[in-house]
C-alpha cells in the first residue's frame, strides 16, 4: 500500500456528499491527507526501475542525434565538413545552420527573446560550447563516433569573458522583478551610523548539475509534434516550441513523465536538446532522440551567473539598521536578458531608515545564464547575511540579537503587510535547538585539538505565491476521481503532494485519486520553478475540486469539472508574502590544511501549511546540501584566455559528496499562508538560501577569518 493513511472519519462516507467548503483555517484543520508523512507513490517504480526518465522510452524506428559543440569562443564558421562523415555508418545527416529549420526568433524566455534556443541559424559563435551540429544516425554510438570525424573551421574573434562590478560594458538590469529600491536618505544614514560595514563579496558561476543529464525525444505523428522530454513545465516548453517552430500551439505535445532534477536548468525556455531533436525530426522524418552528455549540459544548459556584490551597512551602536545599500552585478550574455535578483531579501528581511538597492547586468561572452536553485535570494542571501554578520562583529553583539533587532512591520520598501512572517519563531527556535545560547560571539575562541571550531547563522526569505495553472477533475462513476493537471515532478514528490491536496479538497482518501501530470495536454499550467509549483497547481486542483462538490448533488456521473486560476490570483491584495527561514552550522577548520568541515546543520522553516513532512523535509534537506555545496565546493571556472570551461564535468566541478554531509536537522515551525487556499507557501528553494552565509560566518567564528568569495576554498581559508 502506498499510502499508510491516518484514521480519517471523512473516510466513512461516500465521496460526493458533504457540504465542506475547502478551508485550509488553521484552527479547524479537515481530516485529510495533507500534514501526513507518506513514501513516492512512484518510489517503487523509481527503485524498481520500471519507471522511465526521458530518454528511457523505447521506440520503433529510433534514431539519435549527437550533439557538436563549438571549441573556440567568438568568432565564425568558416566551414563544417561533412564528407568524412556522409559514408560513415548509419549515418543519417547532419544539420548544421546551412539546412537547419529557421526559428522564429521572437521565442524565449519571461525576459524577452533567448538567442540561446535559436540554435544552428547563423554562422556566428557567441561563446564556447555553443551547439553548431547535429550530426544524427541509427544508433548513439554511430552519432557519436561520425560527430567526431565532422571538421569544423572557425575564424576566430577575440571574446572576454572577465567579468566585474566596474566592468565597462556593466548597464542597469531588467527591473522584470520590480524597480530598484530608494528609500530615505542612505548617504546621511551611513553618515549618522555607528558602524558601517562595506564589503564585497563574490560568488562563481554555478551549474544546476542535475543528476539526469537533458533529453529529448521528438516525432510527427497525425499532424502532432509529440515530445518527450526531460524539463520543469511541459505546458511552458510546448508553447515555447510551439513559438520557436512556428507552429499552431495545438499541434505540440510535451511529456515529462519523470525528471530527474532540475534546480532551474530545465526551466528556461526549452533546452538545446529539444530544440535539436525537433530539428532532426523534421528534417529526418524519423523519431529522434538527443541525449546531452554530461559535459554538454555544462557547457549548452544555462547556469547561474557569477555575482560581484557591494553592502554596505550602517547601524546605531543598539544595532538598529539605519542603512542597507546593496549594488549587484551578474554576468548576461548579449544573446539573452535576465535578472540575478541578488537584492531581493535586502527589500524584505530588516527594517532600515534607508535602503537602496542597485542591479547592474555585465554581458560577456557566455551561454545565457538563467535560475539555479533560489535564483537571485541565494548568492545575495551570502552577501547580506555575511554583512550582517560582520555589522555583528563590530557591535560585538549576538548576531541573532542583531536580527531580532530589526524584525520590520510592513514591507522596508514596499510599505505592504506581511502576510503572515515567522521569522522570529524560526530564529527562537533554531537558537534553542542548536544551542546558541552557550555561543562565545568572539572569534577564533573554541579549539579541539587542532582544529579551530565555529558556528554561525543566518536568517532568509523566499517569496511565496501560486502563478496561474489550470486543473480538471472527473468524478467516475466508481466512486474514484481523475485529477488532471499539467504539473511536472522533478523528483520532488509532487505526484505524492499532490494526490494528498486532491485528497484533502474532495474530502476523500488520496486511494481513490487517479493523478495526471507532466502533459502539455492536460492545460496550462506553472513549471516546477521559483518554488511555486506546488502552490500554483494545488491552487487549481483545490478549486476544481470545489466547484465539482458544489455540482455533485444528484449529477450524472462521470462529471468532469475544470478550474482556471487566472482569475483568482489577480483577486489576491498585495501583500509580501514569504518563507522564511533561520539556518545554524557549526563547522571544523583544519589551520594546518585549510581543510572545512561542516558539522551541524540546523534549519527552522516557517513555509505554510506542510503538505506532507516526510517530502518537505527531505526537499528543505537537500536544498542546505546545496548550500553547503556552494559554500565549499562548486565553482565554474573559465579560462580568461580561451574563453571555456576549465571544469566542465563532475571530475573537475566539485559538488557535496556524503561525505560531506554532517547530520542536517531540518524543521518547521508552525505557520500558515492565508492568501492561499491551501495555506501553503513553498519549500521548493529556501533550504539553499541562507546556508551559506550560515557556513562562512561560521567560518569566520572559528578563524577569525572573513570569506567574501565562494567557494571557501583551501587556499582561502589559509
Ligand atoms: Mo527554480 S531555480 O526557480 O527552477
Amino acid at each position: 500500500n502506498a499510502f499508510p493513511t491516518s484514521a480519517s472519519a471523512d473516510a466513512e462516507r461516500p465521496a460526493g456528499h458533504r457540504t465542506v467548503t475547502p478551508s485550509a483555517d488553521p484552527a479547524n484543520p479537515p481530516m485529510s491527507a495533507v500534514g501526513t508523512a507518506r513514501t513516492r507513490v512512484e518510489g517503487p517504480g523509481k527503485v524498481t526501475g520500471s519507471v522511465r526518465y526521458a530518454a528511457d522510452e523505447p521506440m520503433q524506428d529510433l534514431a539519435f542525434g549527437w550533439v557538436v559543440t563549438s571549441t573556440v569562443t567568438r568568432g565564425r564558421i568558416r566551414d563544417i565538413d561533412i564528407s568524412a562523415v556522409e559514408g560513415m555508418p548509419g549515418v543519417l545527416g547532419v544539420i548544421d545552420h546551412r539546412n537547419a529549420p529557421r526559428l522564429n526568433l521572437e521565442a524565449g524566455s519571461f525576459f524577452g527573446p533567448d538567442g540561446g534556443m535559436h540554435l544552428l541559424q547563423n554562422d556566428e559563435v557567441p561563446h564556447s560550447g555553443r551547439p553548431i551540429a547535429l550530426v544524427v544516425a541509427e544508433t548513439m554510438e554511430q552519432a557519436r563516433s561520425a560527430a567526431a570525424a565532422l571538421r569544423v573551421t572557425y575564424d576566430e574573434e577575440p571574446h572576454d569573458v572577465n567579468f566585474s562590478l566596474e566592468h565597462p560594458a556593466a548597464r542597469p538590469a531588467t527591473s522584470f522583478f520590480g524597480e530598484d529600491a530608494t528609500v530615505g536618505d542612505v548617504d546621511a544614514e551611513l553618515a549618522a551610523s555607528a558602524v558601517v560595514v562595506d564589503e564585497r563579496y563574490r560568488t562563481p558561476e554555478e551549474h544546476g548539475a542535475a543528476m539526469e543529464p537533458h533529453s529529448a525525444t521528438a516525432w510527427w505523428e497525425d499532424e502532432r509534434l509529440q515530445v518527450i522530454d526531460s524539463n520543469q513545465g511541459p505546458f511552458l516548453v510546448a508553447m515555447t516550441v510551439a513559438t520557436l517552430f512556428s507552429l499552431d500551439p495545438a499541434q505540440v505535445r510535451v511529456r515529462a513523465p519523470h525528471v530527474g532534477g532540475g534546480f532551474g536548468s530545465k526551466s528556461a525556455g526549452c533546452g538545446p536538446q529539444l530544440v535539436l531533436a525537433v530539428m532532426a525530426t523534421t528534417t529526418l522524418g524519423r523519431p529522434v532522440r538527443v541525449t546531452l552528455t554530461r559535459s554538454q549540459v555544462f557547457q549548452t544548459v544555462s547556469m547561474r551567473p557569477a555575482t560581484d556584490q557591494r553592502v554596505r551597512i550602517g547601524a546605531d551602536a543598539d544595532g538598529r539598521l539605519r542603512a542597507i545599500d546593496h549594488a549587484s552585478a551578474f554576468e548576461v550574455s548579449e544573446l539573452a536578458d535576465y535578472l540575478e535578483n541578488c537584492t531581493e531579501l535586502s527589500n524584505t528581511l530588516y527594517a532600515a531608515s534607508a535602503i537602496r538597492t542597485r542591479r547592474t547586468a555585465v554581458p560577456v561572452d557566455i551561454l545565457p545564464p538563467y535560475s539555479v536553485r533560489g535564483p537571485g535570494a541565494t548568492p545575495g542571501s551570502f552577501a547580506l547575511e555575511s554583512a550582517m554578520d560582520e555589522v555583528a562583529e563590530r557591535l560585538r553583539m549576538d548576531p541573532l540579537e542583531l536580527r531580532l533587532r530589526n524584525e520590520p512591520t510592513v514591507g522596508p520598501v514596499s510599505g505592504l503587510p506581511f502576510s503572515r512572517r515567522n521569522l522570529v519563531a524560526c530564529l527562537r527556535e533554531g537558537a534553542r535547538r542548536f544551542g546558541w545560547v552557550t555561543r562565545d560571539h568572539r572569534p577564533r575562541t573554541r579549539r579541539e585539538g587542532r582544529l579551530l571550531v565555529g558556528t554561525g547563522m543566518a536568517a532568509t526569505s523566499f517569496g511565496a505565491g501560486a502563478l496561474p495553472s489550470s486543473a480538471s477533475i472527473t468524478a467516475e462513476t466508481d466512486g474514484t476521481f481523475t485529477v488532471a493537471i499539467g504539473a511536472s515532478d522533478i523528483g520532488t514528490g509532487a505526484r505524492t503532494a499532490l494526490s494528498a491536496v486532491a485528497a484533502e479538497a474532495l474530502r476523500v482518501d488520496p486511494e481513490q485519486i487517479r493523478l495526471l501530470i507532466a502533459d502539455s495536454d492536460l492545460g496550462p499550467a506553472w513549471s516546477a520553478g521559483g518554488s511555486r509549483g506546488t502552490t500554483s497547481w494545488s491552487w487549481a486542483i483545490t478549486e476544481a475540486a470545489a466547484e465539482l462538490r458544489s455540482q455533485l448533488g444528484d449529477a450524472t456521473l462521470p462529471l468532469t469539472v475544470s478550474f482556471d486560476t487566472t482569475e483568482s490570483l489577480g483577486e489576491l491584495p498585495p501583500m509580501e508574502r514569504h518563507s522564511y527561514s533561520a539556518v545554524f552550522s557549526e563547522v571544523t577548520v583544519d589551520p594546518a590544511t585549510g581543510e572545512v568541515r561542516v558539522r551541524r546543520l540546523l534549519g527552522m522553516f516557517a513555509v505554510g501549511r506542510v503538505i506532507n513532512p516526510l517530502l518537505a523535509r527531505s526537499q528543505l534537506v537537500g536544498g542546505m546540501i546545496m548550500g553547503l555545496s556552494m559554500a565549499l565546493h562548486e565553482e565554474g571556472v573559465r579560462d580568461p584566455a580561451t574563453g571555456r570551461h576549465v571544469n566542465a564535468d563532475f571530475a573537475g566541478y566539485h559538488i557535496a559528496a556524503h561525505a560531506d554531509v554532517p547530520d542536517i536537522e531540518a524543521d518547521f515551525v508552525p505557520d500558515y499562508e492565508p492568501g492561499d487556499p491551501s495555506g501553503i507557501k513553498g519549500v521548493g528553494e529556501i533550504g539553499t538560501v541562507g546556508t551559506a552565509a550560515a557556513i562562512a560566518n561560521a567560518v569566520w567564528h572559528a578563524t577569525g577569518l572573513r570569506q567574501r568569495t565562494l567557494p571557501i576554498r583551501l587556499d582561502r581559508v589559509l
